[in-house]
């Protein structure tokens, strides 16, 4: 029998486009690799309606981890704080509205991820990992969305992270490309 979860989930696929959100697919392979990595503290830039969020935190029901997400948009974080309730993942979310690096630097300066998914505004993917890397463990992963739909944007983010040593990078042929990239 399908779940009011699956419910929600499939009732968000169907306006996927409006809310730019990861292809499902994608989901599914963001949920398993939190699963197999055991990942405790993750953390999402772009929440939009919460459809990868749902995903991200059924995830994390099994390894006990939370996840942090950022939005800037205050009627799509609305949203999504009423489909997390839908889904009984409320409390295994902090949802914070404001511009990612901002909330970095103001709210988050002090914690540490072992798992951050990136899919806020694609130009400022390099601003991003400058000011997560120092947040992310050792042993942690960065997953970012839209590396090859949006290849010119990204390029100066994917340029840096695949030349340092202290990272170890794939880019998945998932429907928009998917960079991962472990911390050594
Ligand atoms: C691609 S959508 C995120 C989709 C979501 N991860 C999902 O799959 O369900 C990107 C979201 O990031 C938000 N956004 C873009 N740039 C941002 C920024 N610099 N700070 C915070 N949110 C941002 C947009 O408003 C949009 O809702």
């Amino acid at each position: 029998m399908e779940t009011l979860t699956e419910k929600v989930l499939a009732q968000l696929e169907e306006t996927s486009d409006k809310f730019w959100n990861v292809s499902k697919d994608s989901a599914n392979f963001l949920n398993m690799l939190i699963r197999i990595h055991k990942s405790q503290e993750v953390l999402e830039l772009g929440t939009s309606n919460g459809y990868s969020g749902i995903w991200l935190a059924r995830a994390l029901e099994e390894t006990g981890g939370h996840l942090t997400t950022i939005e800037y948009w205050d009627k799509r974080r609305d949203l999504a704080l009423e489909n997390f309730k839908l889904c009984g993942v409320e409390d295994r979310i902090t949802s914070l509205l404001g511009s990612a690096s901002d909330v970095i630097k103001e709210k988050l300066s002090d914690k540490q991820f072992d798992f951050v998914f990136m899919d806020a505004s694609k130009p400022h993917y390099l601003e991003f990992f400058e000011l997560l890397h120092p947040l992310l463990k050792s042993g942690g992963i960065i997953a970012a969305d839209n590396i090859t739909s949006h290849a010119e944007k990204v390029k100066p983010f994917v340029d840096e992270i695949s030349s340092r040593k202290d990272y170890q990078v794939q880019i998945l042929p998932l429907p928009d490309g998917m960079l991962i990239a472990r911390k050594i």
